[in-house]
């Protein structure tokens, strides 16, 4: 049995990937040695029964002697301790949440029930850096899969309505708080179905601008949107933006003339107050003139998680929502039909659990390709 080094296991993501591990008694075939940052010394996790003490996740030597770590520790951890690792000559394999090595070329973004040939491929090779990709890429991959594995998607726009948990756990809290903030200003008027609407609309929208705690996302976002995720690049693009295209092409693997040729895909990147799934309104031109129901069998066979939903009110409503995907590994996709652009233009419209596979998952997936 292989040992493991697990680091930032007590994080929102590390937490959700220590229950699907527990969930598929995946524990069963490793040997998990659980690191620090701020509690070397501690009990290991109860789930981990004989794992011995924490050890320092800061410490080199200790890391060292492990042949797999496994990281949800974030970028900062990542770019400190990884280059000192390899330096002092580690070459086991990193397993990581964070996008810090996500593009380098050195490194594979793990997506395995899309790419398991890239990953293969990049074990054969002797690759050593694995990381999760994006969470609105990876959730889009899972769900039209079917369409950009099969070579069908010349170019794609993205329109992300994205959940508070990509911002962390504090903004979760943030936002429920902003929801309680503006229900308790208007809770008198609520109660009393005479009052006026628009006094409701008037304190809501004053507590909105001036009353509450909004030190997570800077703006509030109950009641409200942010048309911007992750930094400026300068250029009118967000960095959640760019990472749509570069990290599509780099998990499909991508190339001139190869099985699956470049896909340009951009869009627009907005938070919204959902609370763990990510939501995307996709508009895809097609290389080919494909009917919905063959577009609707590509998508639905290509992974058993992809799950295609009616171009129905009632279904759409009920089936593909944040509230009907989160806590589930099921990647709906509907809203499927063919757009006014011309026969080779659809839309769609997907929903993924952020945490599950666009964070947890593949990297618990991964683990389970490299310890066999
Ligand atoms: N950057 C994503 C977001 C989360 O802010 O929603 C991680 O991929």
């Amino acid at each position: 049995t292989s040992s493991v080094g697990f680091v930032g296991w007590r994080g929102m993501v590390g937490s959700v990937l220590m229950e699907r591990m527990q969930d598929e008694g995946d524990f069963a075939s490793i040997n998990p040695v659980f690191f620090s940052t701020s509690n070397a010394g501690g009990r290991a996790p109860s789930f981990a029964e004989g794992a011995g003490a924490l050890q320092d996740a800061y410490d080199i030597e200790a890391l060292k002697k492990l042949p797999i770590i496994v990281t949800a520790q974030g970028g900062d951890y990542t770019k400190q301790v990884h280059p000192q690792l390899r330096a002092a000559g580690w070459d086991g394999l990193w397993i990581d949440a964070a996008s810090t090595l996500r593009m380098n070329d050195d490194s594979i973004i793990v997506l395995d029930p899309v790419n398991r040939r890239v990953i293969d491929e990049g074990l054969a090779s002797g690759v050593k850096d694995f990381v999760g990709g994006n969470c609105t890429v990876s959730c889009m991959l899972m769900g039209l899969g079917g369409l950009f594995r099969n070579n069908l998607v010349e170019w794609g726009t993205s329109m992300t309505y994205q959940a508070a948990s990509g911002g962390g756990a504090r903004h979760m809290r943030e936002l429920l708080t902003q929801f309680g903030t503006l229900h308790r200003e208007v809770a008198a008027e609520l109660s009393d179905p005479a009052s006026a609407i628009l006094e409701i609309d008037r304190k809501v929208l004053a507590a909105q601008r001036g009353g509450v705690d909004a030190t997570q996302f800077g703006v509030p976002l109950a009641g409200s949107l942010i048309p911007w995720i992750d930094a400026d690049l300068g250029n009118g693009q967000s960095k959640e933006e760019w990472k749509a295209g570069v990290e599509t092409n780099k998990i499909l693997g991508t190339a001139a003339g190869a099985a699956i040729e470049p896909v340009v895909m951009d869009g627009l990147c907005v938070r919204i107050g959902a609370m763990r799934s990510h939501s995307q309104a996709l508009t895809l031109k097609l290389r080919e003139d494909l009917s919905v129901a063959e577009i609707e069998k590509l998508i639905d066979a290509d992974n058993e998680w992809a799950t295609v939903v009616p171009n129905e009110k009632q279904a759409s409503m009920d089936r593909l929502t944040p509230v009907a995907a989160s806590g589930t590994l099921e990647i709906p996709v509907g809203r499927i039909r063919k757009l006014e652009m011309g026969p080779q233009y659809i839309s769609a419209f997907t929903v993924g659990d952020q945490l599950l596979w666009g964070a947890a998952e593949p990297l618990r997936r991964m683990l389970k390709i490299a310890t066999g």
